[in-house]
Parts: structure tokens; C-alpha cells; sequence
């Protein structure tokens, strides 16, 4: 069943990119084990050179990460300085801070969050070395408490650095509030224009409650990437989440009438139901990545889009479970 004809090859209207929070550090949340890896810097930093090739060699063009992904931005920089692709697209974030020094086991928190002006001047001076390819720069996982939605001297900055470069500002969410920090985020202005032109946010089969604020912010034409869209891979079959297995059955079904895995149909589902700008894949390797894929290849019927979204939890719940995923 899967739709790759020329006339209707462009059926997807949202891009499928690769995020680098599980390819740039050697702890992430894992739901699964993963003993045999190899947890040296120097296989992680071949692993991700080797994966942004491929990415780019199936046609994956959106490229993000962030300052607080352990090399993360660096293993962007070496690669992208390296091949010098005139139609990448690069995203990046600022805000947190790396503490792990890849010490495996680190029993601190791995990132630091510090929404300063400081804290901006000194990543910003890294980002900004992914130019000309750098196309959006966001504020790493805004929060009210966080004081960033208030702070002038921030937006200010962030205005000269959009208005200097020409690249995108945007603003990452998380959270069972995230479609009240959006919302707040979308008013904010500088020098009477909006400051934010882009959204990253978790959206998937279990939490579509932003549905309608993105829905909004995507018809004034705002860019809207989605991440998590596999809820960290709780979305594939698991024996430590037995309450989603009526859901893993219908992911199975839908998956085997399309002959693709039920990760490429969690991902279309994203697409289908929201029509974001941009879906990233938090793919670790190339046959998670070739997987996901597949979903650029096929488009699922109203029906089935219907019964993945009567799957959709509490909010909170959501987010209660999100918390307790471990790093390792
Ligand atoms: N606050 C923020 O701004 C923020 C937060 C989170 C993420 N992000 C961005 O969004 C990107 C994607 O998010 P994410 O990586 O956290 O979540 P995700 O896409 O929901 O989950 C990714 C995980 O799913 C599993 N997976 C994917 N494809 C698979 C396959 N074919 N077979 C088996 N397992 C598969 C892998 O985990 P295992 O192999 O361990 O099972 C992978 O690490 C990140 O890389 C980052 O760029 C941003």
C-alpha cells in the first residue's frame, strides 16, 4: 500500500528532520537497554558524522540540536563544515547547560537550565559558527517559572541576532502547560513585530493537546517542528508500558496493511492529524532512521487517523510518566 507515484510524491506537506539529543551524549532517556554500545566520545562522534550522511543521503535537509546535546552542535559543526551542503537546514537551541562531561553514570542532572542574557551572548557565540546553514535559533524548553518570557533584555537580544542574520528566532516547549508558554510566547513582540517565528513542541498519538494553538499559529504561517513525536519511543511496543498495548495492536495492524513499521505510522499520524512544518526523527541509528522514514511514503485514511486519536491521554499523565524516564 505504500504511495510513491511522481504525481503524488508530494503528498507530504510536513519534512521529516533528525534531531542529535541521542546521538551527541553518551546517556539520553532510553527506554530500552542498549549494553553492547560503545559509549567512547570518539564512536559517538563517528556514529553521528556517519548518520548525518546518511540522513542527508535519503533526502533528510533539517538538521537540530542544541548547546546542552553533549557534542551535539559540535558533531553538526565538524560535519557540516565538512560537506558544506548549500540546502541544509540547521536548528539549534540555547539555554541549558551540559554537566555530564561524559561521566556515564552521572548522577547529577545532565543539563543545567539558565535562561540569562549571559547564558545567551555565550552559546549564541558557538551557534553562530553553523551559519550560513543555521536557519533557526530557539530558546531551549521556555518555562513561565524560568523568568524567559519576561526578560526584555533577551528578547532584544534575540531581535538583533534575527535581524543581523535573517534566521529564524523560534522557542521549544515541554510540559502539561506547553500550549499556555506557546501561547504566551506567540504575543510577544519587539519593535511591534512578533519576536517568535517558529515552535518546537511534543506532540504524538498520546498528547495532542496543543493541537489546537499549533493548528492557529500554522495558518499565520508560523513554522511549527514537532519533537518526541514517538513519546521517546514509548509509542513502539515495550513490556514495561502493557497499558498501551491496545494501542501497540492497532499500530500493528495499520503498520502491516502498509508494510512499514509502526514508528513510520506514529510519525504519519503527526503529519496527517497536525501538518507541522517539521517532524523530527530521534532516530540513534540508520535502520531506526531508513524506518522512519518510510513515513514520507504513505498517507493514512481519516478513519485511521480517528482511531489513533481517540488514544490520546490526560495531559498530566503524560507528563508525569515523561518525568520519570531515567538517563542511561
Ligand atoms: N526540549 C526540547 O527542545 C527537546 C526535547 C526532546 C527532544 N527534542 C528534539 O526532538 C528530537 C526527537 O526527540 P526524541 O529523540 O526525544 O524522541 P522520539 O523521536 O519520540 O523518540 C526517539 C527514540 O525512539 C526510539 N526509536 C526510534 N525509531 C525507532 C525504530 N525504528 N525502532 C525502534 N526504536 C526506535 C529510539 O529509542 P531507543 O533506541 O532507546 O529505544 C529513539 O531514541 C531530538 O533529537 C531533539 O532534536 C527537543
Amino acid at each position: 500500500m505504500e504511495k510513491e507515484t511522481p504525481e503524488n510524491s508530494n503528498l507530504q506537506e510536513s519534512r521529516l528532520g533528525l534531531g542529535l539529543a541521542a546521538i551527541g551524549r553518551p546517556e539520553y532517556i532510553n527506554i530500552r537497554e542498549h549494553p553492547d554500545e560503545d559509549k567512547a566520545e570518539s564512536s559517538y562522534r563517528h556514529r553521528a558524522i556517519s548518520l548525518l550522511e546518511f540522513a542527508y543521503q535519503k533526502g533528510v535537509r533539517d538538521f537540530d540540536t542544541a548547546a546542552s546535546y553533549g557534542k551535539g552542535e559540535q558533531f553538526l559543526k565538524d560535519w557540516y563544515h565538512q560537506k558544506r551542503y548549500s540546502d541544509v537546514r540547521l536548528s539549534s537551541k540555547w539555554g541549558y547547560t551540559y554537566k555530564a562531561n561524559w561521566e556515564i553514570g552521572y548522577k547529577g542532572p545532565h543539563e543545567v537550565k539558565e535562561h540569562s542574557l549571559d547564558k545567551l551572548l555565550e552559546q549564541w557565540s558557538n551557534a553562530a559558527e553553523l551559519l550560513p546553514g543555521l536557519k533557526t535559533y530557539q530558546i531551549h524548553s521556555a518555562t513561565f517559572e524560568s523568568g524567559i518570557l519576561k526578560n526584555n533584555e533577551v528578547f532584544d537580544e534575540l531581535d538583533r541576532i534575527k535581524r543581523t542574520t535573517g534566521i529564524q528566532i523560534g522557542v521549544s516547549v515541554s510540559g502539561d502547560n506547553q500550549k499556555d508558554v506557546i501561547s504566551a510566547a506567540a504575543k510577544i513582540k519587539v519593535g511591534g513585530k512578533d519576536l517568535f517565528d517558529s515552535f518546537q513542541v511534543t506532540y504524538n498519538i498520546l498528547d495532542t493537546s496543543t493541537h489546537r494553538v499549533l493548528h492557529g499559529l500554522l495558518k499565520k504561517g508560523k513554522t511549527i517542528i514537532v519533537k518526541e513525536a514517538l513519546a521517546n519511543g514509548r509509542l513502539l511496543r515495550n513490556k514495561n508500558y502493557p497499558r498501551y498495548e491496545p494501542l501497540y495492536q492497532i499500530l500493528d495492524e495499520i503498520a502491516s496493511a502498509y508494510g512499514v513499521g509502526t514508528d513510520a505510522i506514529a510519525l504519519r499520524f503527526v503529519m496527517d492529524h497536525l501538518k507541522p512544518s517539521l517532524v523530527l526523527s530521534g532516530a540513534a541509528t540508520k535502520l531506526q532512521l531508513d524506518s522512519n522514514l518510510k513515513a514520507l511514503n504513505i498517507q493514512l485514511s481519516p478513519k485511521e487517523i480517528a482511531s489513533l486519536k481517540k488514544f490520546h491521554i490526560e495531559t498530566e499523565a503524560y507528563w508525569l510518566e515523561r518525568k520519570q524516564l531515567n538517563w542511561n
